[in-house]
């Protein structure tokens, strides 16, 4: 038997954007009804308002969430609009689920409607399953029915995120296929008005895939068909992705607690670092190795935190270069080996001839994993 009181907003440790974010939501409705925006039905917010949510707007006091470029994240307001999906695609760690998070947040005030892909996926997970006692007990009716979140966003007008869609089966991704087009869902077991299920306004879909994993080439040209599709880039901007990886880490080692943050100097060396075994180019044009392991700005900020708990833990004081070499491990190194001689060109070409003490810190710590 557990003893554990229930858990408060404070307990939780991941709340969902419309929860950590209610009072912006709020703020950017009341600016929607004092400037008579236009909302589209089943919306909550404006699409302008939604835009201005995800990216930002600092003399409204709402918070940058996603970093990225305005036209391309109102190219994916504009295609919830529409009668087709919006498919976010790219490399690993890009927040393709963050940003769809962030866009079910705003348009339909709930972001949880979520079907999670993997070749284990089902219909059931995806549609509706029965509750068996009283499908058994009273025969199929409505009662009976326990709603998945497709089911749940047509009825209730919002949108369903689906994550990783590649991964499940051709045939359970197919089986969006009407859902798209028609808008409508047929649940064959009900008789009457209960048979077929309209979808409300509001409802749309949002679909991720990750560039790396199975190919989104895979997909059926039908199902390609109804989905617009949105590369989600790394953030190509340096000064904002050192900004967001230090905001981030300062975030959560304050959630944890610690008055410790990563030093400026040093996320600026970390994120330096990353863009370069990413891209496979020196800031100086020297060419670098890429590694197996995607080097993206959400590893980056993994690296920041572990350094960070690293230090306040077991170094005590700020967390230096050594502190972030360890941390590489497990992050950047996973289990290739040939990662680990790729870095190790890294350091002796790349990173020895830097000035700057931070660097020095970075090389003199070098042995630490790649001895
Ligand atoms: N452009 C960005 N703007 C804001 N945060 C970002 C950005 N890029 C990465 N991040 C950070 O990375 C985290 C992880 O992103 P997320 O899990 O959404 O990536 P993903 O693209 O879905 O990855 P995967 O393909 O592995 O599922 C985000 O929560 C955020 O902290
Ligand atoms: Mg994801």
């Amino acid at each position: 038997m557990s003893d554990a009181a229930p858990a408060t907003a404070q307990d939780v440790q991941r709340p969902s954007a419309e929860t950590l974010h209610a009072a912006e939501l709020a703020a950017l409705a009341q600016r929607d009804r004092l400037e008579r925006a236009v909302v589209p039905a089943g919306w909550h917010l404006s699409p302008r308002a939604v835009v201005d949510f995800v990216l930002g707007d600092p003399r409204q006091g709402i918070t940058t969430k996603f970093v990225g470029e305005r036209a391309f994240v109102e190219r994916c307001v504009v295609a919830l609009a529409t009668n087709r999906g919006l498919m976010l695609i790219g490399e690993p760690g890009t927040a393709k689920s963050y940003l769809s998070e962030l866009l079910a947040a705003a348009v339909s005030g709930d972001s949880t409607l979520t079907v999670q892909g993997s070749a284990s996926t089902t219909d059931d997970a995806i549609k509706y399953s029965w509750n068996y006692a009283l499908l058994l007990d009273r025969g199929p009716s409505l009662e009976a029915l326990v709603p998945a979140p497709v089911h749940r966003g047509m009825s209730e007008g919002k949108v369903v995120r689906f994550e990783e869609i590649t991964r499940c089966p051709i045939e359970v991704q197919d089986s969006l296929l009407s859902i798209l087009s028609d808008r409508i869902l047929t649940v064959p077991e009900l008789a009457g008005p209960d048979r077929v299920l309209h979808a409300r306004k509001g409802f749309s879909v949002i679909a991720t895939a990750n560039t790396r994993d199975r190919g989104v080439n895979e997909m059926s040209a039908a199902l390609k068909r109804r989905f617009n599709f949105e590369t989600v880039r790394p953030i190509r901007d340096h000064a904002r992705e050192v900004a967001l990886v230090q905001q981030q880490s300062d975030a959560a080692l304050a959630a944890a607690g610690l008055s410790v943050r990563v030093p400026g100097d040093l996320t600026d060396v970390l994120v330096t670092a990353f863009h370069e075994l990413r891209t496979g180019r020196s800031s100086d044009g020297t060419p670098v190795e890429q590694l197996s392991t995607a080097m993206s700005t959400a590893e980056a900020i993994s690296v920041a935190v572990t350094a960070g708990l690293r230090s306040a833990w077991f170094s005590g004081g700020a967390p230096t270069g050594a502190d972030l070499v360890e941390a590489l491990v497990g992050t950047a190194l996973k289990d290739e080996a040939e990662d680990l001689s790729k870095l190790r060109s890294y350091f002796s070409r790349a990173v020895q001839p830097r000035k700057g003490r931070r660097w020095r810190e970075l090389y003199d710590a070098r042995h630490r994993i790649l001895d």
